[in-house]
């Protein structure tokens, strides 16, 4: 069985004191929930003070993206090394990265490889924009991004992945697909591509998460479903009442 997966997705919200502030606050309910695997991805500023409140408990932290090169002259890049001396996962791929920093699904894969390399496990986000969905080339879109996304991988990292299918349309608008439809496309056109690439049993094993617009009110019926084993909230894991919400929900 795969175990369910929460992550919280803050994007560029929160400083350093507003960060450690809502972290404090909302570790003591996080921990009471078990058999969820969950994670906090704050920006980079405030990643190691959020470590050092983190430390002991059973929630992980993540960033929200890397460079793929090691060291050396990248200004404003920061290594796989670096985020992994505090940092167990990496957001890797998101929309918003590659509709505003020309991320592609080449740089996505350079990156998930180095990732992989420094120990972390990379949550990496496909997901087809309003115009691909309203042209109906959805199955298109993101098969091509795992398939080239994931290329070349090795077959026993595969299992250690988490994918976030996040609908573009569906970030930030409210608009969130229905439970049903993206169960459709994680298991028809991201697991069995998913399967063509590693193996049946591997693509049974790899965690995919649902994200956009994901609520409190929302959440358990994403996780009714047969292929989606989590989700990658935005604006309300931001909230502490409605992440903690999410996270119950994502028990089995
Ligand atoms: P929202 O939950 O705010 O729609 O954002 C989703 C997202 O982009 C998470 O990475």
């Amino acid at each position: 069985m795969r175990t369910p997966f929460v992550a919280g997705n803050w994007k560029m919200n929160k400083t350093v004191a507003e960060a450690r502030a809502l972290v404090s606050e909302m570790t003591p309910a996080l921990r009471a929930v078990k058999g969820v695997e969950k994670v906090l991805c704050p920006p980079f500023m405030a990643l190691v003070p959020v470590a050092a409140l983190l430390q002991g408990t059973d929630i992980g932290l993540g960033a929200q993206d890397l460079f793929w090169e090691a060291k050396g002259a990248f200004t404003g890049q920061v290594s796989p090394g670096m985020v992994a001396e505090f940092c167990q996962y990496a957001i890797i791929g998101h929309s918003e990265r590659r509709a505003y920093f020309g991320e592609t699904d080449e740089t996505v894969n350079k990156k998930i490889v180095a990732a992989f390399s420094a120990g972390l496990t990379p949550i990496v986000c496909i997901g087809e924009t309003l115009s691909e969905y309203e042209s109906g080339r959805t199955a298109e879109v993101v098969s091509r991004q795992i398939r080239a996304g994931l290329k070349a991988l090795p077959v026993n990292l595969a299992p250690k992945l988490v994918v976030a299918y996040e609908p573009v349309w569906a970030i930030g608008t409210g608009r969130a697909s229905t439970a049903v439809d993206a169960n459709v496309v994680i298991r028809d056109h991201i697991r069995k591509p998913l399967a063509e690439m590693f193996g049946v049993e591997t693509a049974q094993s790899i965690r995919i998460l649902y994200g956009g617009s994901v609520t409190a009110a929302n959440a358990a019926e994403f996780f009714g479903q047969t292929d989606i084993d989590g989700a990658l909230v935005g604006g309300a894991s931001l909230k502490l009442d409605d992440f903690v919400r999410i996270t119950q929900a994502a028990v089995k």
